[in-house]
């Protein structure tokens, strides 16, 4: 097993990649707290998964709001035994389409401050934690659109960008307290919500053919790259991205 007895918080756990993560963290031994906005999709996630391995729970929190964050460690100090918080997993996302003349001002404040701002608000305070008891990982959910830009995504884009700098500035500050800290940067993953979406079949073809290898990732791919990054196997990989996404971006 390769989290035997780690520790793990996952936000954005009741979704479709999230759970992912929780599921192989969970096989590999880790005990998992899913941290997510609705509790109904909490629930149904932790019934599905409280028999893949580790100890699972769930809490209903917003990432973007510090309070929330707070007693989201609250309850995650009395989960955990001794309150031991190995590996933070930052996967909560959002990425409203909108064109950039007519992105609202609303939906630019809420993508930067789920995706940027709560990726700063709940690694802040699990890496005081991380600091007491000497160490941790924490990985930190981008994308190829923090890297390369895609049209009608300006707010979502920025924020990806933001994710991995802010990384790179932890990973650079954290490091002597024996703190990881990476970003992934998934290319376009199949998801159930874009399947029950119905993305139009043209659409869906044209897009495989920008990516070598032939299809889409998917929220599996990304896990096992997640399980890779939180176990030790990783141990002298910090401050850098890690891209996924089938050899879409290496191209002219
Ligand atoms: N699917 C892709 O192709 C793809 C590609 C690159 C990056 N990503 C990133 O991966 C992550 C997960 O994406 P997904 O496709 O699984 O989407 P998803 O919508 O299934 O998962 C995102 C989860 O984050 C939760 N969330 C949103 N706002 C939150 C908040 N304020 N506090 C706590 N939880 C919150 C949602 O409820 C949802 O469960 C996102 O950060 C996304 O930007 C996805």
């Amino acid at each position: 097993m390769r989290l035997s007895n780690k520790n793990a918080i996952i936000t954005g756990g009741a979704g479709s990649i999230g759970s992912a993560v929780a599921e192989r963290f969970l096989e590999e031994g880790a005990n998992v707290l899913i941290v997510d906005l609705d509790q109904r999709s909490i629930n149904s996630t932790v019934n599905r998964l409280k028999n893949k391995g580790g100890r699972i729970d769930g809490f209903s929190a917003d990432v973007s709001k510090a309070s929330s964050v707070k007693e989201m460690l609250d309850h995650a100090m009395k989960f955990f035994e001794k309150g031991r918080i190995d590996i933070l997993a930052n996967i909560a996302g959002i990425g409203p389409f909108s064109k950039f003349t007519e992105i609202k001002e609303s939906d630019w404040d809420r993508t930067i401050d789920v995706n940027l701002k709560g990726t700063f608000l709940t690694s802040q305070e699990i890496s005081k934690v991380m600091i007491k008891q000497g160490g941790g990982v924490i990985i930190n959910m981008s994308s190829t659109n923090g890297i390369l830009a895609e049209e009608g995504l300006a707010a979502y884009n920025a924020s990806k960008a933001g994710v991995i700098l802010l990384s790179k500035t932890m990973a650079l500050e954290l490091a002597k307290y024996n703190i990881r800290v990476n970003s992934v940067c998934p290319g376009f993953i199949r998801t159930k919500l874009q399947d029950e979406a119905g993305l139009p079949k043209d659409m869906i073809d044209n897009y495989i053919k920008k990516i070598p290898l032939g299809r889409f990732g998917t929220p599996m791919d990304v896990a096992n790259l997640f399980l890779f990054l939180a176990s030790d196997e990783s141990a002298f990989i910090t401050g850098t991205e890690i891209v996924i996404d089938g050899g879409q971006i290496c191209q002219e």
